[in-house]
């Protein structure tokens, strides 16, 4: 067995530095109709509202800081072999010095533009009218999964489970295929999973903490590092 640790984040590692989640009481899907800004056909219907809630949401990421649950785990990959897959589109992982990160639900940092079908880092507001830098057509999407869309780099995914000695999922309601599947992926391969969450999201898991991540995560990479 591996040595190799695989770690799922999802909007609870993020929710102490400022940034909503998605179905807690007062979450995003509690204020915005998903289907409206988060689906191609939201935005084939009204491409300027998704724009809008795309432009809100990245300029509340690049005001927000890591918090220490960002850091524990930035820490835990400096000393052991550790995968990172984030559904999160922030990059408040990457900013707290983690690597290679697995944006499997893209980057609010990111935009692809439909007519060249280039993709860039973008940190800018997002308008219909905004040219694209490599064809300068007005053509450019956040470059985030939407429902309906496959998420991003499945098989590089599949691959880190399978070689795993243990699967942490931290900050996700387990709601959301494929991620929610990742755990009984891994029990099915005989790899333990541990979840770090506020609070239990349903006994799938051999293990688990619950509380603050910014408490709990930095608590677990201490133990795991003897620290
Ligand atoms: N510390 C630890 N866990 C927390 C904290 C916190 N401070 N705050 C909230 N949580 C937990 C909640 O208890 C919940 O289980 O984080 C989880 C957040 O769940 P969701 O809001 O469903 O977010 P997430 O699981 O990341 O959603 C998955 O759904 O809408 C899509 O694409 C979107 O990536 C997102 C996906």
């Amino acid at each position: 067995m591996s040595n190799w640790i695989v770690i799922l984040t999802g909007a609870g590692v993020s929710a102490e530095s400022g940034l909503g989640t998605f179905r807690d009481k007062d979450g995003m899907w509690t204020k915005y109709d998903l289907s409206e800004v988060a689906t191609p056909e939201g935005y084939a219907r009204n491409p300027g509202l998704v724009h809008d809630f795309y432009n809100a949401r990245r300029r509340n990421c690049l005001d927000a800081s890591p918090n220490p649950a960002h850091a524990a785990l930035a820490t835990l990959a400096a000393q052991r072999s550790v995968t990172l897959i984030t559904q999160n589109v922030d990059d408040l992982h990457e900013r707290a010095g983690s690597r290679d990160v697995i944006h499997m639900h893209g980057e609010l940092t990111r935009a692809w533009c439909l007519a060249c079908d280039q993709r860039m880092d973008w940190r800018d507001d997002l308008t219909t009218e905004t040219p694209c830098p490599k064809c300068a057509t007005p053509a450019l999407r956040p470059d985030i999964v939407w429902f309906g869309e496959i998420p991003y780099h499945m098989e590089e995914i599949d691959m880190a489970l399978r070689q795993a000695s243990l699967f942490v999922a931290i900050g996700t309601s387990g709601e959301v295929y494929p991620a929610a599947g990742f755990v009984a992926e891994a029990r099915a391969m005989g790899i333990p999973a541990l979840e770090l969450n506020m609070e239990p999201t349903g006994g799938r898991f051999d293990d688990g903490r619950y509380g603050p991540a910014s408490r709990i995560v930095p608590d677990w990479v201490n133990e795991m590092l003897g620290t």
